[in-house]
């Protein structure tokens, strides 16, 4: 059985290359180059697989789950600058894909804690791109 959480925050961030100039950043990154930040208002899906308890009728208990989420990702995120305030962003080009990635790091275990299994992050950074990693 597959259940998801669904949680919004944003973020600002830039994706560029210190070694490149302004303008190979921009034929790159287009937008999210932009040298004075900018903002994405993010939704986050955390799938988490497990068998459904006999005792609770529950794969996992949504209100621990949305607890883990917090501490682990919300408060590291929410209104902060991506770049240079989420420890488990620093030295990472702050792109959707590498946030997938550090958000089932800082995910992964803490739910196996609970008895489940991390099954899927899926990150839109605006309505019409998003990304889904499976570890
Ligand atoms: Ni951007």
């Amino acid at each position: 059985m597959h259940i998801t959480r669904r949680e919004t925050f944003n973020a600002a961030h830039r994706l560029f290359r210190p070694e490149w100039n302004d303008e190979k950043n921009l034929e790159v990154f287009g937008k999210c180059s932009n040298p004075n930040w900018h903002g994405h208002n993010y939704t986050l899906y955390v799938t988490v697989e497990g068998k459904v308890s006999d005792e609770t009728g529950f794969v996992l208990n949504l209100k621990m789950l949305s607890k883990i989420i917090d501490a682990f990702v919300l408060q590291k995120l929410d209104h902060k600058n991506i770049n240079t305030e989420v420890d488990f962003m620093q030295g990472k080009l702050a792109s959707t894909e590498n946030l997938a990635i550090g958000i089932w790091k800082q995910l992964d275990q803490p739910i196996k804690e609970l008895g489940a299994r991390l099954h899927r992050i899926k990150l839109e950074e605006t309505e019409k791109n998003y990304v889904e990693y499976y570890g």
